[in-house]
């Protein structure tokens, strides 16, 4: 496995597989690699001859008071990992090399409507950050197709809006949620869980599961449901930050042309922000209440 610091090195390389005619898959990440990006990593091999994983912590999409400082970053660990999965190359730039001009000065990709709810109203410029640097990377690494979790369901479908709005000549894959056995979604901030709260956290899972088989069995007071999930998450001591039925393609209210809806939650437990995400079809002809777990 090959690592690159720089952008001009990891250009050169790829310029390599590129012109054999190889296809190149890419695995965006902050690092602190766990099965769920390896997931990812082994879909991309599947898909593709060559792959290159990006491990980069990204200012940008941290507010001023989020974890940015904290964020685990162990890039010995993750370099093992990948070497063992056959990454063939990884980028780990610093941050002067992905804003070279420094931040302030740096261009911004922002998706409206979607970038703007649920994750993207209680983390101003969350999502600017990522498409900002998802974007960079894109140009980089001009992959054939690039792989990103389901967990962070609302982070893909901006993603694909901006593929498509920007032309950008990616195929952009999801790949769904590794859950540990309780159910509990794999993500690195599970790493700040005390034992305690570990217990506790699987219940968010379980929480949208309780909806999703609710609304399969035809219940359809949404607001009923997702205020009895947050009184749930309240009581079992989660400070949730929405819990919300939407459409799954435009994240709003679901409405008569719902054909498939996503329950989505965001939580605190204790210092650690959880989210996780259920989806369900609504086709009444084919697959009425057929489940399909994020
Ligand atoms: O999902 C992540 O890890 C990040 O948001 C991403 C896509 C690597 C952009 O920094």
């Amino acid at each position: 496995m090959r690592t690159c610091t720089s952008s001009s090195q990891l250009q050169a390389a790829l310029q390599r597989a590129r012109s054999e005619g190889q296809s190149i898959g890419f695995v965006p990440t902050m690092g602190n690699l766990h099965e769920g990006h390896l997931d990812l990593v082994r879909k991309a091999r599947g898909l593709c001859d060559v792959v290159v994983v990006s491990i980069f912590v990204n200012p940008l999409q941290f507010g001023p008071n989020e974890d940015f400082d904290s964020y685990p970053r162990t890039l010995t660990a993750d370099k093992e990992k990948l070497f063992a999965e056959g990454v063939q190359f990884l980028y780990a730039p610093g941050v002067e090399d992905v804003y070279p001009d420094g931040m302030e000065a740096q261009t911004v990709v922002s998706v409206p409507d979607l970038g703007d709810t649920l994750c993207g109203a209680s983390r101003p410029g969350h999502f600017d950050g990522v498409t900002t640097v998802v974007n960079k990377l894109l140009n980089l690494v001009r992959p054939d197709a690039a792989i990103f979790g389901e967990k962070d369901f609302q982070q893909l479908s901006i993603v694909r809006k901006m593929v498509r709005d920007l032309c950008i000549p990616v195929q952009i894959v999801g790949v769904a949620t590794t859950r540990d056995e309780d159910g509990l979604a794999k993500s690195s901030r599970n790493g700040y869980l005390s034992k305690q709260e570990r217990r506790v956290a699987p219940l968010l899972h379980q929480t949208l599961a309780n909806c999703r088989d609710a609304i399969a069995c035809g219940f359809d007071n949404f607001l009923q449901l997702e205020s009895h999930a947050r009184m749930n998450l309240l009581k079992a001591g989660f400070e949730p930050d929405y819990f919300a039925i939407r459409d799954a393609r435009t994240l709003r209210p679901v409405t008569d042309a719902t054909e498939e809806v996503a329950i989505l939650v965001a939580a605190r437990l204790g210092k650690t922000r959880l989210i996780d995400n259920v989806r369900l079809s609504l086709n009444p002809v084919s697959d009425w209440g057929m489940l399909a777990d994020g």
